[in-house]
């Protein structure tokens, strides 16, 4: 057994659309899922005995139990306990509480480490499988590209892939969304007609004729998402960063999962650049960070 260090990418929502209730408390969904190159790194050594252990270079992330990466490597002990312990170091580049999936793609990660290490050979099927019991949108970190999402998030189709375009994003750094405040508010104060349904079917439909397309000014045309109606007008700032974005021409602008970041889809690497200056000139007196990176293929991938 040998360590391996993985790339664990962010993803955004370039769709969102929220069906209805569950019984089981969650939301029926459609959405579009795209990765992109912002990524965490993720390296697990073997331990001996049962042994889990967890660093993180963030220190106010959580380093114990609570940790979506630390359950990660719990569950595959419980399937598969006659393997040993590992220790996990998290390397973040995504931002937290973000909308970026952050956590669920340092769980995905884990589990992909974990089938190698042990050498257990599950299918990618399989891990997703096991990846659903961790949270709606692990199953997706572990194939990653461009994905249709329905069910809670975990039921996957691939898409054609949608890699190279720039996109530029932009979030506060003290602004965390929980995302089932962002659910439940949807829940208590939205839900949509059946004439709205079929409205946003409609819409739907749309982006995947263009994601086929690969045509991305339509693709910047049909992005939305159902928790800009619940987190912009509780978060004028991040109302005014996506104005600020969709002044500048780019191709779409629109806020990803329970956001609070909000990502520009770009003509080409130098508007990226461009839009990102000015928009860090405009949020000067703020505590905006922003990352220009681009839409990528593939999820969790070994890089040593
Ligand atoms: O699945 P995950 O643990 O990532 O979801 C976090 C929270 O988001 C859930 O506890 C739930 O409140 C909400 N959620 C939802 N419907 C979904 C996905 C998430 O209500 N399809």
């Amino acid at each position: 057994m040998h360590p391996y260090i993985l790339k664990a990418p962010a993803k955004i929502n370039l769709y969102l659309e929220i069906v209805g209730d569950r019984p089981d408390g969650y939301h029926e969904v459609v959405m579009v899922l795209q990765s992109i190159d912002l990524a965490d790194e993720v390296e697990l050594h073997p331990l001996s005995g049962k042994t889990i252990r967890l660093h993180c270079d963030q220190p106010h992330l959580p380093q114990d139990q609570t940790n979506l990466a630390w359950k990660a490597a719990a569950l595959m002990q419980q399937h598969y306990p006659d393997h040993g312990g590992v220790e996990i170091a998290l390397r973040k580049s995504i931002p937290i509480g973000a909308g970026l999936a952050g956590g669920s793609t340092n769980a995905a990660a884990v589990l992909v480490g974990l089938n190698l290490m042990w050498d257990l050979g599950l299918t990618q099927a399989e891990l997703r499988d096991l990846a659903s019991q961790l949270g709606s949108d692990v199953p997706f970190c572990i194939t990653g590209g461009t994905a249709l999402a329905v069910g809670r998030g975990e039921i996957l189709s691939p898409l054609p892939d949608l890699d190279g375009l720039p996109v530029v994003l932009g979030k506060f750094r003290q602004l965390s969304v929980s995302t089932a405040w962002a659910y439940q508010t949807f829940r208590t104060h939205f839900s949509h007609s059946e004439a709205e349904l079929q409205a946003l079917r409609g819409q739907a439909s749309q982006m995947l004729s263009a994601i086929a397309a690969r045509d991305f000014q339509r693709i910047g045309r049909f992005l939305y998402n159902d928790l800009e109606q619940v987190v912009l007008p509780a978060h004028e700032t991040v109302a005014r960063l996506r104005s600020q974005f969709q002044a500048q021409a780019v191709i779409g602008t629109m806020m990803s999962g329970s956001g609070p970041t909000v990502f520009a889809l770009c003509q080409d690497l130098a508007q990226a650049q461009q839009v990102e200056a000015t928009t860090r000139q405009a949020f000067a007196q703020s505590d905006l960070e922003t990352w220009v990176t681009q839409l990528c293929v593939g999820g969790i991938q070994v890089v040593g």
